[in-house]
């Protein structure tokens, strides 16, 4: 069997985190600049192996618990395709994309196994297929995700994601350029989206209004975006920033990088993804990256990445 391997992107949402996983839009984008790479090859050791350096696994599938998300993933792709004694092989892994970031690595590492093995296997899935089953995954990471992650990453393209609806892309009127700062704490979104639900059940009426004031923003951002209205852009990136600090999922390290980014000329700042940690970003004139890049750093920052929208 010849050596198969796959690429995935990372991601960042511009618009709408949290108040998607309550049935409102949100938009989101992949970040190229970060991949997880699976590569599978046959072995002559016996048995399914998974090597993964970044996070020190070198393991047999069987020595792992059902529940572990790789496993899990490997093994959903052998049940789908109906192999019951899979060949001897080794799935190994490798990631840029920081763990626990807001940068969609769970996502991105499901996506690039399932069509590694899947091809490995001479039976490459459909994407519609690899969507679904990296959706699964991420219960695992996220315990009640909206399936943005997987979507994004899977298709590889922006998407103007709802809940359980057919997936959609927007047009890009004008390319616009975004800067990633990364506070460095790590912040598994299971706990941020948990957190958001602890406080939706303690009072539906008054956070329903906050994911409906959120999904605006969101819709009006998508207007602007297709227009190619950067600096209505940025206004609206700040508003989604407010919102997401009344659903407490901001924090200290984040709201300082937010703040560094607008008072060096961002247009606009807001954390992306779940929060409390992980990654915020900032909506930069191409020609004040630099400034804006060195402000995001003294007021913290453990990582800048720039990426271009569109
Ligand atoms: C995580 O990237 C985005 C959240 O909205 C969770 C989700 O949609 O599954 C926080």
């Amino acid at each position: 069997m010849p050596v198969t391997t796959s690429s995935a992107p990372g991601k960042i949402i511009l618009f709408g985190e949290h108040a998607v996983v309550y049935g409102r839009p949100a938009l989101a984008v992949p970040v190229t600049q970060v991949q997880a790479t699976a590569t599978v090859s046959e072995n002559s050791r016996g048995g399914v192996m998974i090597e993964a350096p970044n996070i020190n696994l070198s393991a047999d599938l069987s020595s792992l618990p059902s529940d572990h998300p790789l496993v899990f993933v490997i093994n959903s792709v052998f049940s789908t395709l109906k192999i019951s004694n899979p060949p001897a092989c080794t799935v190994y892994l490798q990631s840029t994309i920081p763990i626990a970031s807001g940068l969609g690595s769970g996502a991105a590492v499901s996506v690039a196994i399932i069509r590694a093995l899947s091809g490995f296997l001479g039976k490459p899935l459909p994407d519609e297929k690899v969507n679904l089953l990296a959706f699964e995954a991420e219960k695992l990471y996220h315990g009640t995700p909206s399936g943005i992650d997987n979507t994004v990453v899977t298709y590889a393209k922006p998407v103007y994601f709802i809940l359980k609806k057919p997936i959609k892309t927007f047009h890009v009127g004008a390319p616009f350029t975004i800067m990633i700062g990364g506070t460095g704490i790590s912040a598994p979104t299971k706990d941020s989206v948990g957190s958001v639900r602890k406080l939706w059940q303690a009072d539906k009426p008054r956070w329903e209004k906050v994911f409906t004031r959120v999904g605006e923003i969101v819709w009006n951002a998508r207007q602007a975006i297709e227009r190619g209205d950067v600096a209505e852009l940025g206004r609206l990136m700040d508003a989604n920033h407010a919102l997401l600090q009344e659903m407490t999922v901001s924090c200290v390290e984040l709201d300082d990088l937010v703040e560094a980014a607008r008072k060096s000329g961002a247009l606009g700042a807001k954390l992306s993804g779940g929060g409390h940690g992980g990654n915020m970003i900032a909506l930069v004139e191409k020609d004040n990256a630099p400034a804006v890049a060195r402000a995001l750093s003294s007021a913290g920052a453990k990582r800048t990445i720039l990426t271009q929208v569109g």
